[in-house]
C-alpha cells in the first residue's frame, strides 16, 4: 500500500466528489510548496534516463501530458515529482472560460476519465506572462512543452491565425510546441487534421516557429488512412514529431459499473485507451520507418505500458490519468523501468552517459 492509496479516497471526495475540485486542490497545493522543498524532493525521487529527442535533452522520458497544468500554475513542481518534462496548455489566443461544470468525470471502475472542458484557460498572455517570470527564476530545469489550441470564439476558417498569434507570443519561452488538432471539446477542430486543413496550417506555424521543434498532437480516433495522410503533411512541412494520442471518442472497454458515467460527452482517457494508443504508435513508427520521433501517450497505468508504448516506437512517453489512479509513484516508476533499459528500444536511443 502507497501512500496514495490512503490519500486518494480523500481526495476523491473533495468538493462533494467533483473531480476538477480534486484538480484546483491538488494544484494549489503543488504551487504553494517551496522552491528549496522542491528542489530537495527532486534530489531524492528524479530518476535519471537522460534521453535526446529533436535536440533536446531530457533528464528522463516521461512527461507530464497536456491539459493537467494548462496555464503553468504548479510548473516548478511536476519535476518534483519525478517529470522529465511538462506539457502546458491547451493554451488559446483568448482567455477562455471553457464548457459548464461538471466537466470532468471519474469512471472509477474503468480507471478511466471523461472530460470535456473545452479549453478552458487564461489565454496566451497570462502564460507568457507566468513562464516569463518562471525562465528568469530558473525554477523549472525540464524541457516546457507548449500546447497551442483554437479559441472558441474564432471561427475554424481563421483559425491558422488564431494559432499563430499564440505561437508568435508564446515561442520565446517552449521548448517545443505542440499544435493540438485532436481535442473533442472544441466545435470542429478536429477537422483540421485533413490533409488540407492541416497543411495550410502547418505550412505557417513551421515558418513562424523557426528553430523550435513543432509537434502534432493527433486523436486516437483517425482511420489509418487518415493518419498516413496526416504524416505525409507532418514529413512534408518538416514538423519533428508527432503525440499519439489525445482522448477518444469511443467508450469501449468501460467496466458495466462505469456504463451510465459512460453516456457523458467528452473524451475518454486512461486504461480503456491503452491498446489503441500503442497501435497507433506502432502505426506511425511503421508509417514512417522511425524516422519521426513519436510521444506516446495514453492509458500509462502501469510501468509495462510505458515500456509497451517505447518498445512500439515512442521516444517520449507523457501520462494523465494514471497520475490520478496511481499518484506521483507511477511517474518514477515509469521512468525507473525505462531507465533499467526493460525497453530495448530506448537503451539504443539514450544518449552514451
Ligand atoms: C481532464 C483532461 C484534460 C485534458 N486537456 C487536454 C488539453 O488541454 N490538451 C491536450 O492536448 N490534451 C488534453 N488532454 C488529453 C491528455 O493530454 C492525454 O492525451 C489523454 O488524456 C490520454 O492520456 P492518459 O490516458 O494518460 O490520460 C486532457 C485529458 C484530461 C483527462
Amino acid at each position: 500500500v502507497s501512500g496514495y492509496d490512503l490519500a486518494r479516497p480523500v481526495l476523491f471526495r473533495l468538493g462533494g466528489g467533483d473531480a476538477e475540485s480534486t484538480h484546483e486542490w491538488t494544484l494549489r497545493r503543488l504551487a504553494g510548496t517551496p522552491g528549496w522543498a522542491l528542489a530537495a524532493l527532486r534530489r531524492r525521487y528524479g530518476i535519471a534516463a537522460p534521453t535526446r529527442v529533436f535536440g533536446l535533452d531530457f533528464p528522463n522520458p516521461v512527461g507530464l501530458a497536456a491539459g493537467m497544468d494548462k496555464d503553468g500554475a504548479a510548473l516548478a513542481a511536476w519535476p518534483a515529482l519525478g517529470f522529465g518534462f511538462v506539457e502546458v496548455g491547451t493554451v488559446t489566443w483568448h482567455e477562455q472560460p471553457g464548457n459548464d461544470r461538471p466537466r470532468v468525470f471519474r469512471l472509477r471502475a474503468s480507471h478511466a476519465v471523461i472530460n470535456r472542458m473545452g479549453f478552458s484557460n487564461a489565454g496566451a498572455a497570462a502564460l507568457a506572462h507566468r513562464l516569463g517570470t518562471l525562465r528568469r527564476a530558473g525554477a523549472v530545469g525540464v524541457p516546457v512543452g507548449i500546447s497551442l489550441g483554437k479559441s472558441r470564439v474564432t471561427p475554424l476558417d481563421e483559425a491558422v491565425g488564431d494559432y499563430l498569434a499564440s505561437l508568435k507570443l508564446l515561442r520565446p519561452y517552449a521548448d517545443y510546441l505542440a499544435v493540438n488538432v485532436s481535442s473533442p471539446n472544441t466545435p470542429g477542430l478536429r477537422s483540421l487534421q485533413d490533409r488540407e486543413q492541416l497543411d495550410e496550417l502547418l505550412a505557417e506555424l513551421r515558418a513562424a516557429a523557426g528553430g523550435t521543434p513543432l509537434l502534432v498532437k493527433l486523436a486516437p480516433d483517425l482511420t489509418d488512412a487518415a493518419i498516413a495522410e496526416a504524416l505525409q503533411v507532418c514529413l512534408d512541412r518538416g514538423v519533428a514529431g508527432v503525440i499519439a494520442t489525445n482522448t477518444t471518442l469511443r467508450r469501449d472497454g468501460l467496466a458495466p459499473a462505469d456504463l451510465v458515467a459512460g453516456e457523458q460527452a467528452g473524451g475518454l482517457s486512461g486504461a480503456p485507451l491503452t491498446d489503441r494508443a500503442r497501435a497507433v504508435v506502432a502505426f506511425i513508427h511503421r508509417e514512417t520507418a522511425g524516422g519521426l520521433p513519436i510521444v506516446g501517450v495514453g492509458g500509462i497505468l502501469n510501468p509495462s505500458d510505458a515500456v509497451a508504448l517505447v518498445d512500439a516506437g515512442a521516444s517520449l512517453v507523457q501520462l494523465y490519468t494514471g497520475l490520478i489512479y496511481r499518484g506521483p509513484g507511477l511517474v518514477r516508476a515509469c521512468a525507473r523501468a525505462l531507465s533499467d533499459g526493460l525497453s530495448e528500444n530506448l537503451s539504443r536511443k539514450r544518449v552514451p552517459a
